[in-house]
């Protein structure tokens, strides 16, 4: 499989990373094509794949082609790869780019849209993606090893829930971030070295995560063993209860949602004519 890379950023480059330590791709079956030099520099030195900063050449010869640009620079890599040849796909991870949109940028039937996470830089990312129907199983097939080696990844026949994986896995990250930020700083407000609540709050995100994969039972089962009638943890629920917890991150998730739904609709005017 030859993989050509456009755009060698942030998630550029940890695709190409996960791909190699995953012996999923060989660096010479990759070429990353970035305008930014210092970019390409890095990219052939630290993982010994080929650069170059064309575009179209870099396409030549490709199976898979990884869209991995800034929204605001899609329209102009677009125009630079359009009518790729009938057996390439495109595979795009790009947020709020529909597959009409990209269909339509580059006049070409066979693409392949996808959402990772930030995590997946570590390779304990999920992804979740789809696909026109052009696409072919082997295609399909080649799509699920690239996106496997940045973590779990899911495919769902219906491109409306990738706006939706958005706002709960692609934006994700950062509202558990957030929680871990704030749950450490609780700690050190009631008396305990950074460090020690550091290493609390990480390892019992990290437990309870595995309990609710490894018990299969219901969160809210799991939250009722952990509160004892009239204790400590009682009295803390009382105040997240109190402040609207919940249904700030349902609210939360869905602003995030809708602000998914309006980029994908002011984005798909982007690649028609
Ligand atoms: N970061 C995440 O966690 C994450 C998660 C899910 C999806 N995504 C999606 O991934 C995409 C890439 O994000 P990123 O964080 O990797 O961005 P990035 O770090 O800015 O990488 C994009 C690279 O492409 C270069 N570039 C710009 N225009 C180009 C062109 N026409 N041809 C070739 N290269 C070009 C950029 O150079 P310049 O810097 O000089 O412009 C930059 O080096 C985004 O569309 C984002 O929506 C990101």
């Amino acid at each position: 499989m030859r993989i050509a890379f456009i755009g060698g950023g942030t998630m550029g480059e940890a695709i190409v990373k996960c791909l190699l330590n995953k012996n999923i791709a060989m660096p010479a079956n990759i070429i990353v094509s970035d305008v930014r030099q210092s970019r390409r520099e890095l990219l052939s030195r630290e993982y010994g794949v080929s650069t170059l900063a064309d575009n179209r050449k870099a396409i030549e010869g490709a199976d898979l082609i990884i869209l991995a640009v800034k929204p605001q620079d899609l329209a102009q890599a677009m125009e630079e790869i359009k009518k790729p040849a009938p057996q390439q796909v495109v595979l795009s991870i790009i947020a709020g780019a529909s597959l009409s949109t990209l269909q339509h940028g580059l006049k070409h039937p066979g693409i392949i849209r996808a959402m990772p996470n930030m995590p997946g830089q570590i390779g304990e990312g999920i992804t979740v993606w789809t696909a026109t129907t052009e696409v072919s199983p082997k295609q399909r097939e080649m799509a699920q090893s690239v996106l496997g080696a940045l973590g779990e990844q899911i495919y769902v026949a219906d491109e409306k829930y990738l706006d939706m994986a958005t706002a709960l896995s692609g934006s994700g990250p950062a509202y558990v971030f957030l929680f871990i930020e704030a749950l450490i700083d609780a700690g050190v407000h009631i008396g305990l070295p950074r460090n020690i609540a550091e290493k609390l709050v990480m390892q019992t995100i990290v437990g309870s995560t595995h309990t609710v994969q490894k018990t299969n039972k219901h969160p809210a089962e799991l939250r009722s063993m952990v509160t004892s009638p009239g204790g400590t943890t009682a009295e803390a629920l009382l105040q997240l209860e109190k402040g609207n917890f919940r249904s700030l991150l349902l609210e939360a998730v869905a602003a995030a949602y809708n602000k998914a739904k309006h980029l994908s609709v002011s984005s798909s005017s982007m690649g028609e004519g």
